[in-house]
């Protein structure tokens, strides 16, 4: 059998912040453990303010402070056809989510997933929006996504490849 690529798309509000952190975290954690052939990442917003535009300074320092490289990123908002493209399309918030639910085509509602639901060690649910918030909500946002990242890749090695 041909080896299947899997497709993840990562979702927020602005695609400058926390959707991106989590691409470039993912992204780190698939090429580190071999799999950069066989698993494919983006993100995208659920607004298109940002289209086009790097993450946010804020959001790339705390990344590159942990050894992470996010400013080949760029911003783009997310499509109906992105849930016929992606297998799983993850959501930062449960704003993200509803948003999301909204243009999700019928029969693909379960790609849609909470991003943190695959995280082994947070009681939280939602990765908070820290646009507005000073920056321990930058490291925060990158603790989040570290850990349901890891998570995210045991799932998918278990489930698909
Ligand atoms: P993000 O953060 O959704 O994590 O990228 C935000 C970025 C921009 C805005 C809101 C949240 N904004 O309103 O422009």
């Amino acid at each position: 059998m041909e080896d299947r690529v899997i497709r993840t798309l990562f979702v927020c509000l602005g695609n400058i912040c926390r959707s991106p952190t989590a691409e470039a975290v993912f992204r780190d954690q698939v090429k580190k453990a071999g799999y950069d052939s066989r698993i494919e990442t983006d993100s995208a917003g659920t607004i298109g303010y940002h289209e086009g535009l790097p993450p946010d300074n804020r959001a790339q320092a705390t990344a590159r402070g942990r050894g992470i490289d996010m400013s080949d990123l760029r911003g783009r908002k997310v499509v109906a056809q992105d849930f016929e493209s992606f297998d799983y399309v993850l959501a930062m918030d449960n704003e993200n989510f509803a948003d999301l639910k909204r243009i999700c085509p019928a029969g693909r509602e379960g790609r849609l997933r909470m991003f943190l639901d695959f995280a082994a060690e947070r009681t939280e649910r939602e990765v908070p929006d820290p646009y507005y918030g000073g920056d321990r909500g930058f490291d925060h946002v990158f603790d989040l996504v570290t850990d349901a990242s890891l998570g995210l890749l045991s799932h998918i090695r278990a489930e698909n490849l």
